[in-house]
Formats: C-alpha cells, structure tokens, sequence
C-alpha cells in the first residue's frame, strides 16, 4: 500500500480520485484511486461534513486507545483539509453468505445495514461508522482534573 500524509488538500485529494463514483450513500460517494487498488476515498455531498469527521475522529481514538476496535472498523488513512474528503481501506460488498460472519459491533455503532460492512483478506470490518449512538460515545463517566488543577485543589483544600 502506499503511504499518505494523514492531513492532504482537498486539491491533493481531487487529484488522486477515478473520474466518476462507484458507491453511493444518502452523505458521500465512494471513489476508487486508479493508482491504489487497497484504499477509496469518501467525498462528502451534504454542506457539512459530519459524517467524515466523524470517522476519522474514532478512528483515531481507537488508534490512539490501541483497543480491539482497529479489528472491526475500517481504517482511516487520510482526511482533507476541510473534511470533504476522507480515505479509507478499501472494504469490498459482502455476499449473503458472509452475514453470519460479521463480528460483534460496539454499542455506539448506528448504521445496522449490511452495506455498512465490507470485507477484504478474508476479514470483515464496518465501513461506514459515520453514524452514531451519541449517548453511548458520550459516556458520563469522569476522572481527575488534568495535574495542575489537581494541584490548585490540593493547595486551595489542605495548603499544600
Ligand atoms: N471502505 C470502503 N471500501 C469500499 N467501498 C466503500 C467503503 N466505504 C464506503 N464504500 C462504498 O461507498 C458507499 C457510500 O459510503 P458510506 O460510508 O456508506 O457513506 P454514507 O455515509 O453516505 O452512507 C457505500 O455504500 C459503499 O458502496
Ligand atoms: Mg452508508
């Protein structure tokens, strides 16, 4: 596979894309990159681009956790400058066949169609996580202040 920087220009990006789209969804069309058979980018259609941004924030949350997640989603590689632009592992159509072989999907995951997965190697993974539970992502559970405001608390509650 080659190599991307993980932040491109849109323009970087219009350059690496097929003329026409071979997968459309209700947000973004799916290009494939003639010169890269393993990856495809996401082009945002909607004003905003959520559901890339969305993508790629998890992505690198589970990259930066190192947690089982980076087995089941589709890795991101590289997004463009305004987020209109989003590449990915490339993730082929599953058969009705591969159904019983997708894996357990975490709780935040939204998107329970079969054409959010996909499957390449042999290993199914989701490949559109673009919507969320938010609630489930959010969860309310807290720890301590970063240090320093640790510190003023100590000092402020035992002088110290
Ligand atoms: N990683 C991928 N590999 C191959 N095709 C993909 C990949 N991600 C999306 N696609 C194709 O692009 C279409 C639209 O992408 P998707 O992520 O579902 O966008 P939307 O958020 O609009 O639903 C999908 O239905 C699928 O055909
Ligand atoms: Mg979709």
């Amino acid at each position: 596979m080659a190599t991307y920087l993980p932040l491109m220009t849109d323009q970087q990006f219009i350059q690496l894309l097929d003329h026409s789209a071979f997968g459309k969804g209700a947000a973004r069309h799916a290009f494939r990159v003639p010169t890269d058979p393993d990856v495809v980018v996401k082009k945002t259609v909607r004003p905003h681009p959520g559901s890339n941004m969305t993508e790629w924030l998890i992505w690198q949350a589970a990259a930066a956790a190192q947690n089982n997640l980076r087995e089941v989603l589709g890795r991101c590689i590289s997004i463009s400058e305004s987020g209109t632009y989003l590449m990915m592992e490339r993730l082929d159509d599953l058969n009705p066949s591969d159904y019983a072989d997708i894996p357990d999907v975490p709780t935040w995951f939204n998107d329970p169609k079969p054409d959010a997965f996909g499957k390449r190697n042999g290993v199914i993974k989701i490949r559109d996580y673009g919507l969320v539970h938010l609630d489930k992502l959010v969860s309310e559970a807290t720890t301590h202040p970063p240090a320093f405001a640790v510190n003023a608390r100590m000092k402020r509650d035992f002088g110290i």
